[in-house]
């Protein structure tokens, strides 16, 4: 891409060498004219061009004729020949503009992230996840209840689970009764909706390789439970017994990646200032205890896609759901269905397939 870029820039150059050429020549041109004509003051009956006697018939038809006609085919020749070398560069030229432009709205988008909206302050530098400093008001009589450090989800993954689209909403119009605030005009936040894109593009820009990502939740899960062939905890003491219920709750002790790889942040109220109530008992997320994940998915590969591939919004599900747009795909990443659109890698998933049943038996069994 770079090469690309250097290609255009070179190009760039040529004409610009071109350019200057032709202005050279074209000065020498008048100056040459300007020289001959002196030449003719005080002589114009004699040297008035249309007093000489031109070419005789004989000599215009044959050697003037020839020459006017081999200038013209050599004139063709370099058209014919520069041409298609200029279309043939067209797009590595218009890939170089695209990339470069992508470069500014990347680092656009950071600037707006680390200084402008200041995400980095509660999403953590380069998205790694992080805490916001809140202050619980009452909805209604807006008297204080409490002040609290709300995890903030890395965001480092986000386009793992969100399309554009979605993160664009997210961003619009922030989380009501949490620390996110709208950003968008819609939702009456201070950035422009180039901004948004801008710093959509740095997001994107930063999302973890799926090596790393799996291996973090791997290092994360062998330190919270440890699960053994049937999916049982074994950590001594541990807070988890399932594998299950480790990954609905990960990042829940240590703040691991801000919560983002975690069910309960939206599912269990309390969860993302370290008061958990009822383990999936509604939050942002319904309530799914008292079997009603089970009602809304009487099987449990139903529950395991749903959780999987999220449905897009506006899309019915299960029973008689109906999707909002605001969970998140956890095992299939939308933004690499198409190969030609595609913006991510396949593999780049919140959880393995493994996880995903683990989690799905758990929220069964709620
Ligand atoms: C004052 C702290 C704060 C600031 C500043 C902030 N956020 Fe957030 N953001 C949060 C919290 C907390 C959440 C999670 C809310 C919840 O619990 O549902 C969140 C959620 C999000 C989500 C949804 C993540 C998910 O997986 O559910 C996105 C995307 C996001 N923020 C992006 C941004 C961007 C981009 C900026 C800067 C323009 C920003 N945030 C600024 C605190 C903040
Ligand atoms: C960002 C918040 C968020 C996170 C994180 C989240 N969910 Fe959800 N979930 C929702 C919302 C909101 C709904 C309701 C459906 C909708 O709005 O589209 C929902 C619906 C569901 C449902 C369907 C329940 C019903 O009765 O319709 C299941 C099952 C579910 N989530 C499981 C999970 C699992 C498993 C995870 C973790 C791997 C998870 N969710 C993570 C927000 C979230």
């Amino acid at each position: 891409m770079q090469d690309l870029y250097l290609l255009a820039v070179a190009q760039k150059t040529v004409g610009y060498v071109v350019a200057v050429l032709l202005l050279i020549a074209f000065v020498v041109a008048i100056a040459v004219n300007v020289r001959k004509g002196r030449a003719e003051v005080g002589s114009e009956v004699e040297l008035a061009a249309n007093r000489k006697p031109y070419m005789d018939d004989e000599e215009l038809e044959t050697k003037k004729l020839d020459r006017t006609l081999g200038l013209g085919l050599v004139a063709l020749g370099v058209i014919a020949l520069t041409l298609p070398l200029y279309w043939l560069a067209e797009p590595g030229r218009q890939e170089g503009m695209v990339e470069r432009f992508e470069e500014v709205a990347i680092s656009r988008g950071e600037d707006i992230y680390v200084n402008g909206a200041q995400c980095a302050g509660c999403h953590g530098p380069q998205g790694i996840g992080g805490v916001a400093s809140y202050t619980i008001l009452d909805p209604v009589t807006g008297a204080y209840v409490d002040q609290v450090e709300w995890k903030s989800p890395a965001l480092d993954t986000i386009m793992y689970r969100y399309t554009p689209e979605q993160v664009t909403y997210i961003l619009n119009y922030g989380r009501g009764y949490s620390p996110m605030p709208a950003w968008g005009a819609p939702g009456g936040g201070p950035l422009t909706e180039q901004q948004i894109e801008e710093v959509i593009a740095y997001l994107t820009s930063i999302q973890l390789p799926a090596a790393e990502s799996q291996l973090a939740v791997q290092k994360e899960l062998d330190k919270t439970c440890a699960a053994d062939a049937d999916n049982n905890c074994t950590i001594p003491g541990g807070m988890y017994k399932t594998l299950g219920e480790a990954v609905f709750n990960l990042g829940y002790t240590d703040g691991f990646a801000g919560g983002a790889y975690s069910c309960g942040r939206c599912h269990t109220a309390g969860w993302s200032i370290g008061q958990a109530k009822v383990a999936g008992g509604g939050g942002m997320g319904p309530n799914l205890t008292g079997g009603a994940a089970i009602r809304q998915f009487p099987v449990a590969a139903q529950q395991e896609a749903y959780v999987s591939a999220y449905p897009k919004m506006g899309t019915a599900y299960g029973v008689n759901g109906w999707s909002s747009g605001r969970m998140g795909s956890f095992g299939t990443n939308p933004n690499a269905q198409d190969p030609k659109t595609a913006i991510m890698n396949p593999d780049q998933v919140m959880l393995t397939p493994v996880q995903i049943a683990a989690v799905v038996a758990y929220e069964r069994s709620l």
